[in-house]
């Protein structure tokens, strides 16, 4: 079982961004998580972060015969990126949608998630935790 786990814009400010919503830890934390529950899981796993649209479809492109599932948390580009939700569908893969805050407690524009609808899954508010549970769910279903 092969994982992409996808982070988008501004991810990587984790722990200086907003910590009262997004909390103290950095990215290089979360990533370091991952890794750790994938080696638990017994699963194999790659994380990629980008700050731009375009390259987030070109790696989700890249993943199709590659990779076996694919966990996103297309930051705000959930709440605007059709092309994001059309290269999920492109690919077929089975996806799962995290995120870190509770996005259905905050901002109106914040409530609809396209990519979301490419997703057969939501984990939502659950912080760092979201991405195991994600990661959780494609293993015990695909694996
Ligand atoms: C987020 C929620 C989005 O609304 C926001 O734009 C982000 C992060 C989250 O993980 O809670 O950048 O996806």
């Amino acid at each position: 079982m092969k994982i992409l786990v996808i982070n988008g814009p501004n991810i990587n400010m984790l722990g200086i961004r907003e910590p009262g919503i997004y909390g103290n830890q950095k990215y290089q934390d979360l990533l370091a998580v991952i890794e750790k529950w994938a080696n638990e899981l017994g699963c194999e796993v790659e994380c990629f972060q980008s700050n731009y649209e375009g390259a987030i479809i070109d790696e989700i492109q890249k993943a199709y015969g590659n990779f076996d599932g694919i966990v996103i948390n297309p930051a705000a580009y959930t709440h605007t990126s059709i092309a994001i939700l059309d290269a999920l569908k492109a690919v077929g893969l089975p996806a799962v949608e995290v995120h870190i805050s509770d996005v259905t407690k905050r901002e109106d524009f914040r409530q609809i998630s396209y990519v979301g609808m490419a997703c057969e899954e939501h984990i939502i508010g659950k912080g760092f935790d979201g991405y195991k549970l994600a990661m959780e769910y494609l293993c015990e279903k695909y694996n």
